[in-house]
């Protein structure tokens, strides 16, 4: 046992900080104006909980039991939270914020010190990673993954802003900065390694040392695939996948991809 956790009001201090994450007060990543900024000491106090839990038995016992940390133990919601969850298999860990006016389909996990914010939807089998940043009226499909800062270490959450579209199946991982109005179609994965062509404005966005992978402002963005030009690689005529920006959205675009108001 380290100093830390012999420490008695190490804990008192990290239930206060996880109750801040899950009330939205606290959150891993900020935005002022254009900019995020990342809140490195919120992944580290997230940690110093793992550090400072003890095993436990969870669950009514009856049916369902599990078994894990004690600093990290499911959100219970109240009629006063507006938010749906929606019986069946969900999973919304305690440091997590959600949101008034967010629905929640089975199965769906959100991790903890993710902030999910108002109207969102996230959809069956989706996974919110650990401090990931969800904006309004984000439609994150079923299946998405959008990726934490825990497993693997990474330093920046994913963040997606206002009325983006996360189409099924997507991957968005590493950092990754998806910006308002942008729609992913299904399928397509993003992560610092993927180059992002954009076809309208004739460039490549690439993640930097110290800076994202990001996507425009309303680009729709679609899985496609580049011919691999050198090497065996093109002697056996292989070509690799690639985000592509198609187009940026228009009238099409969202009728393509409106949802059903009477839903909500
Ligand atoms: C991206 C999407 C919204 C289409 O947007 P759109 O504005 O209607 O796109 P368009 O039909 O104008 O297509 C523009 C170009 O991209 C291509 N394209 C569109 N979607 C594509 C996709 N998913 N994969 C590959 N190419 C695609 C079109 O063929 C077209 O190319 P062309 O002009 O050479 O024919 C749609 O493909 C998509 O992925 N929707 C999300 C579905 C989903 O996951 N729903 C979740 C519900 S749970």
């Amino acid at each position: 046992m380290g100093e830390v956790e012999r420490n008695p009001e190490a804990r008192s201090v990290f239930l206060q900080f996880r109750d801040e994450l899950t009330q939205g007060k606290v959150r891993a990543a900020e935005r002022t104006g254009k900019d995020w900024t990342v809140n490195v000491w919120v992944k580290q106090g997230i940690l110093l909980g793992f550090r400072l839990g003890e095993l436990t038995q969870m669950g009514d016992g009856a049916t369902l039991s599990f078994v894990d940390k004690d600093t990290f133990p499911s959100r219970r919601f109240t009629i006063e939270d507006h938010v749906r969850v929606v019986p069946g298999g969900s999973s919304v860990r305690l440091g997590a914020y959600v949101a008034s006016g967010v629905i929640c389909m089975p199965p769906m996990f959100i991790n903890v010190g993710a902030y999910v914010d108002e109207g969102t939807m996230v959809d069956s089998h989706a996974l919110v990673g650990s401090c990931a940043q969800i904006g309004k009226r984000v439609h994150v499909s079923a299946a998405a993954q959008i990726g934490g800062v825990l497993e693997p270490v990474n330093a920046a959450p994913v963040i997606i802003e206002d009325d983006v579209l996360v189409g099924g199946n997507c991957g968005v991982y590493e950092g990754t900065l998806v910006r308002s109005g942008a729609v992913l179609g299904a399928g397509t994965i993003l992560t610092r390694s993927t180059p992002l062509y954009d076809l309208v404005r004739h460039q490549i966005y690439k993640a930097g040392e110290t800076t994202p992978l990001e996507v425009p402002e309303n680009a729709v963005v679609v899985p496609g695939s580049r011919a691999v030009k050198q090497g065996l690689a093109a002697d056996w005529n292989l070509s690799l996948y690639t985000p592509v920006i198609v187009k940026y959205r228009d009238e099409k675009t969202d009728q393509r991809i409106e949802l059903e108001d009477w839903l909500r």
